[in-house]
């Protein structure tokens, strides 16, 4: 346990740990150990995105109020995004804002969800409608928990890096299956960096929704179907369509467009696609409750060239429908 961990544990009246049934069953009781927390509550909850809701927050807050969680008590969200995200909702509502700590086990929260501060659930069949600014004590990243992690999941946590190096560093533009784990550290400080500079979303932080907007909409229809989609991997869709709406709105070389087209089959390695025109429009519908949107109309991150972004670009629906047909075409050409 390193001294930042030792201080928050030393102020803790006690603790409880959220994780899920998938995560639980390989690294709790080695949590516990490694932690030295053996008599923390555990909070076990079904794993998966469709858990990100209310009910799942409300047995959380439940589970706390039966332990006689107090404002000194800890939570540590041991998990996916899905846990960091709802852990973090959890903690920062409970008696106004209990402390936690993030310990991610996936990919994409290591590189993304357990740091910055966002938390939220899903709501009214949106993703994170609900959720508060809450920065976690701590984030605690080991790549020992790849040794359980699906590929699946690594593949969805590579879009999110390649996310970085659309943005912010064209060397993320290298990232692959063998050489990931040492970009690690530097894709989180990317991200804390953007987020130091615009923790609530004001401006610069929105950089980070590349390939979101589009990416959202489409893992929420997704989610109604049968072939839900990884979150990563909705987003890789959705940065192919923002570089597509890049080309031909802003320039951006049609190279950056290509190369990417050639990363996506390892992105999508693990999961079938069975996109048709049909599914267009109740994508398109769920366009209209992005939280990024201004007056009702989408706003979209782009390109002008790597690692220069343009941010709450406004597009016609019609520009955005071919920007989904772009990609739902190129899906049954992979
Ligand atoms: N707050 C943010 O800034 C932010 C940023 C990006 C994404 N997110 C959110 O993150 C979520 C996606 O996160 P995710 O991709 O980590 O999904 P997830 O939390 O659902 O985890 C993916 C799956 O992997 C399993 N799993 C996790 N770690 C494992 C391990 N080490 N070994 C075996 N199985 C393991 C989980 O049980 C789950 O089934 C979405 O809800 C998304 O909205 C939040």
């Amino acid at each position: 346990m390193n001294d930042k961990l030792k201080q928050i544990f030393d102020k803790t009246s006690k603790v409880f740990i959220l994780t899920d049934e998938n995560v639980a069953q390989f690294w709790l009781p080695e949590i516990e150990y490694w932690l030295n927390c053996k008599n923390a509550v555990e909070i076990v909850i079904k794993a998966g995105e469709q858990h990100k809701n209310l009910q799942t927050v409300q047995r959380i807050w439940k589970t706390l109020m039966k332990h006689h969680a107090d404002r000194n008590a800890l939570l540590i969200n041991l998990g996916g995004g899905v846990i960091t995200d709802l852990g973090g909702f959890a903690a920062s509502t409970y008696k106004r804002g209990i402390k936690f700590v993030n310990v991610p086990t996936t990919l994409l929260a290591m590189v993304d969800a357990a740091i910055g501060g966002k938390t939220g659930i899903d709501f009214g069949g949106s993703k994170n409608q609900i959720g508060t600014f809450a920065e976690a004590e701590e984030v605690i990243i080991d790549p020992v928990f790849f040794e359980t992690l699906p590929q699946r999941e690594i593949c969805s946590g590579l879009a999110e890096m390649l996310k970085y190096g659309f943005i912010a560093d064209s060397n993320l533009l290298n990232v692959n299956l063998e050489n990931y784990q040492q970009y690690i550290t530097h894709c989180g400080e990317i991200k804390r960096e953007i987020v130091m500079q615009d923790p609530t979303e004001k401006g610069l932080r929105k950089v980070l929704n590349f390939g979101h907007t589009l990416g959202h909409a489409i893992e929420s229809h997704c989610l109604t179907t049968d072939y839900p989609l990884l979150h990563g991997e909705s987003v890789a869709l959705g940065m192919l369509g923002a570089l597509w709406l890049s080309v031909r709105q802003l320039g951006l070389d049609e190279k950056v467009l290509q190369n990417f087209e050639k990363q996506l089959p390892m992105l999508l390695s693990e999961t079938e696609i069975s996109f048709s025109e049909s599914d267009i429009e109740p994508i398109l519908g769920y366009l209209v409750h992005d939280k990024k949107n201004k007056d009702e109309k989408p706003q979209f991150v782009l390109l002008e060239a790597v690692g220069k972004p343009v941010l709450e670009v406004t597009l016609p629906s019609v520009t955005v429908k071919e920007a989904l047909e772009y990609v739902i075409s190129k899906l049954s050409s992979q």
